[in-house]
């Protein structure tokens, strides 16, 4: 059996998320550049081998504190990023999903993160957050980043923001090696979508595992939930710790990208591979409250 987590890969199971570091609305620059900075590199002193990113975070802003923060990279490093959406000029979120600007999306990854080749690319498609944008035909998009993957400028391609019909395609067009799409203790609509990447090995990148700092959900709203705050006392742990220890079991490849612009945060995020959450723990956890995401 392949025990490699991620493609023929293996990673740390808690990585990071580096999204947040970029300004308000993740667009423009954050108010102290410096702590971003130093939170990529506490994050990498401390074993994450992992870091999701995208050159639409600022734009720029966020591969340009990664770069200025850790390159030369380490050894293991692997570098995740993700192309198929544009910003409009208030920060607004557009689709740039045709093959031609897929390849530019990567050459600009390349380019602000200075390598070669990155590790992982997405495909961002928008077919759940944003129905109404046209997404182009499938095999065209992973054609193009197929082409790139052989003149080696991408290591692996995964696909995020997908539905189960379009995982299972990835998975056998172009041999996609993970998923990113929402999903946490607050909304596990993608349940199915875990149990195909189960059967095919391929991981599972949840993003928003806290439920998203963007609507209701999040850490406020974890801290508030009977269910979770008790578990998280019995375990002397905080509400999001027992949030990311209950992604952890639901599948053993699944891998965790939280994002955070605090060292604190991150040092208990990094800790959670510690938390064993047992039979009345995941029982109890059951009974905590989908909330519909954006709400
Ligand atoms: N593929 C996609 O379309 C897509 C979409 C969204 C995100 N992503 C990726 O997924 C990553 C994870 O998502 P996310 O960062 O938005 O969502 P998240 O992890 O669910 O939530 C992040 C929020 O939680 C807070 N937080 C983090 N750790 C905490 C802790 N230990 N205690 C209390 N609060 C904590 C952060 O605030 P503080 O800064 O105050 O800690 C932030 O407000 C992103 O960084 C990004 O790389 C991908």
């Amino acid at each position: 059996m392949n025990e490699n987590n991620l493609g023929d890969t293996t990673v740390n199971r808690i990585g990071f998320g580096a999204m947040q570091l970029a300004g308000p609305g993740v667009f423009g620059p954050p108010a102290d550049p410096e702590n971003a900075k130093a939170v990529l590199r506490h994050a990498v002193a401390n074993g994450v081998d992992h870091i999701d990113t995208a050159q639409i975070y600022g734009p720029d802003v966020v591969n340009d504190l990664i770069r200025e923060a850790l390159h030369p990279y380490p050894e293991g490093l692997r570098l995740a990023t993700k192309v198929g959406g544009a910003r409009d000029d208030k920060g607004g979120w557009l689709p740039s999903a045709d093959p031609a600007s897929l390849k530019r999306q990567v050459e600009e990854n390349l380019r602000s993160l200075r390598v070669e080749r990155l590790d992982l690319v997405n495909l961002r498609r928008f077919e759940r957050d944003h129905p109404e944008f046209t997404n182009p035909p499938l095999a065209d998009q992973l054609g193009a980043l197929a082409e790139l993957r052989e003149e080696g400028k991408i290591d692996m391609i995964g696909i995020s923001n997908a539905h189960l019909d379009t995982v299972e395609s990835a998975i056998e067009l172009t041999g996609a090696v993970c998923v990113q799409n929402a999903y946490s203790i607050l909304n596990r609509t993608d349940d199915d979508i875990i149990e195909l990447c189960r059967r095919h090995a391929v991981a599972f990148v949840p993003f928003f595992p806290l439920g998203s700092a963007f609507g209701a959900g999040g850490p406020r709203h974890l801290a508030a939930d009977e269910h979770v705050s008790a578990v998280a006392a019995k375990h002397g742990a905080t509400a999001t710790q027992i949030a990311l220890a209950w992604l952890l079991g639901r599948y053993e490849r699944m891998l965790l990208i939280p994002g955070t612009s605090s060292i604190a945060h991150l040092d208990e995020n990094l800790a959670v591979g510690r938390i064993e959450l047992d039979a009345d723990d995941l029982e109890r956890l059951e009974k905590v409250q989908a909330i519909p995401l954006g709400a």
